[in-house]
């Protein structure tokens, strides 16, 4: 039997604490050398991009795949999300799948929880913290909702090209998280904040590097192709950079890349993957002054140990169809 998880079951049991301990343990996998991560296929359709993103790890026992589309004109054209998935969870003792479930929502959650975990380990720890979001959508959602989980919020500020867009996230994420929200109307608005977290649609930088203050800490998870970025050269060149993989940051991130073509940096710039951080054989923030950039390109390791967790919570709490198929 399969049991068949949707949108709403999985939103019933996933929240972001549980799915940032997890998330962190798999990166320690991935560093230990217990997570197989073959690096995803890509298929662009003509109006979007489809990827496929296996992951099995060992220790959690955890083996999946994902189907994911970016499809950016969604919103404006059909009504639908500009990203969807689903989860395929196998049973690695066997090989038969055990759950299929929706993976938009977790896709959300587990991209937070990333940003969330590099966050805990990159910014400053101050009381009264301020957290300033590039992008209202679903994604930023998310982002902010990790940053509550990693540090004590005061407020944040949030910019996006939408005012309404804005205005939706800020209304419903002061009442989901119960912290003061500041719609922006500039992008330079937000460079006064402690972390940022660019999670836009945007393929071209959203802020000039030379005006981000000492001791910011940036998550860029929006862009993940060799063309696109939402970090400009001069912020590269100032930060030090750490990526989810070196491999993917290689292969599919602008942020990185671009400044590579472009002479600002050469390839030794990269520091360091977060797993390298979380296990302490790389450093996490050395002075209050210095800027910390973690690039997040999304790993299927963080959807196999997340799509891991909604099942045994689904379990647990009997929720979901099971099917024959
Ligand atoms: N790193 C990861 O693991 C990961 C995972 C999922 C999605 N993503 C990426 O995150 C991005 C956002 O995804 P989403 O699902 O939230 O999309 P979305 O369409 O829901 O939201 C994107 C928002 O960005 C805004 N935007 C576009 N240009 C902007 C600009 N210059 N300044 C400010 N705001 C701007 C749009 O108006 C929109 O509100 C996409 O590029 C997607 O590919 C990354």
């Amino acid at each position: 039997m399969v049991l068949i998880l949707t949108r709403e079951d999985v939103i019933s049991v996933l929240n972001m604490k549980e799915c940032m301990e997890v998330v962190e343990q798999a990166f320690l996998e991935l560093v230990n050398g217990t997570a197989d991560l073959p690096l995803r296929i890509g298929i662009r359709p003509p109006d979007g991009l489809a990827l496929y993103m296996p992951a099995y790890l060992r220790g959690m026992k955890a083996l999946a795949c994902k189907v994911v589309t970016v499809y950016k004109d969604n919103p404006s054209k059909y009504n639908l999300p500009t990203t969807i998935g689903k989860v395929l969870l196998q049973n690695p003792d066997n090989g038969d799948v055990t759950c299929i479930m929706d993976g938009g929502y977790l896709t959300a959650v587990r991209t937070g929880a990333v940003s969330g975990v590099a966050t805990k380990y990159l910014a400053r720890s101050e009381n009264g913290m301020t957290a300033g979001i590039y992008g209202a959508g679903v994604q930023a959602k998310m982002q902010l909702w990790a940053m509550t989980e990693a540090r004590n919020l005061s407020k944040a500020f949030v910019y996006d090209i939408s005012a309404e867009a804005a205005e939706k996230f800020s209304d419903e994420m002061h009442r989901k998280l119960n912290i003061e929200i500041i719609q922006t109307t500039h992008p330079d608005d937000l460079l006064n904040a402690d972390i940022i977290c660019t999670a836009s649609s945007s393929a071209t930088p959203l802020f000039d590097g030379r005006k981000v203050k000492p001791g910011t800490h940036i998550n860029g998870i929006g862009s993940h192709s060799p063309n696109a970025r939402e970090l400009d050269s001069e912020i590269i060149r100032r930060a030090r950079f750490i990526g989810d993989s070196r491999e993917a940051c290689f292969s599919e991130a602008g942020d990185i890349m671009i400044p590579i073509r472009e002479g600002a940096i050469t390839a030794e710039h990269f520091y360091g993957e977060l797993g390298e951080v979380i296990k302490g054989t790389k450093e996490s923030r050395m002075n209050n002054e210095e800027i910390t950039i973690f690039k997040s390109n999304g790993l299927a390791i963080q959807d196999a140990a997340t799509a891991k967790l909604v099942y045994q919570k689904a379990l647990e709490k009997g929720i979901g169809t099971k099917v024959s198929i």
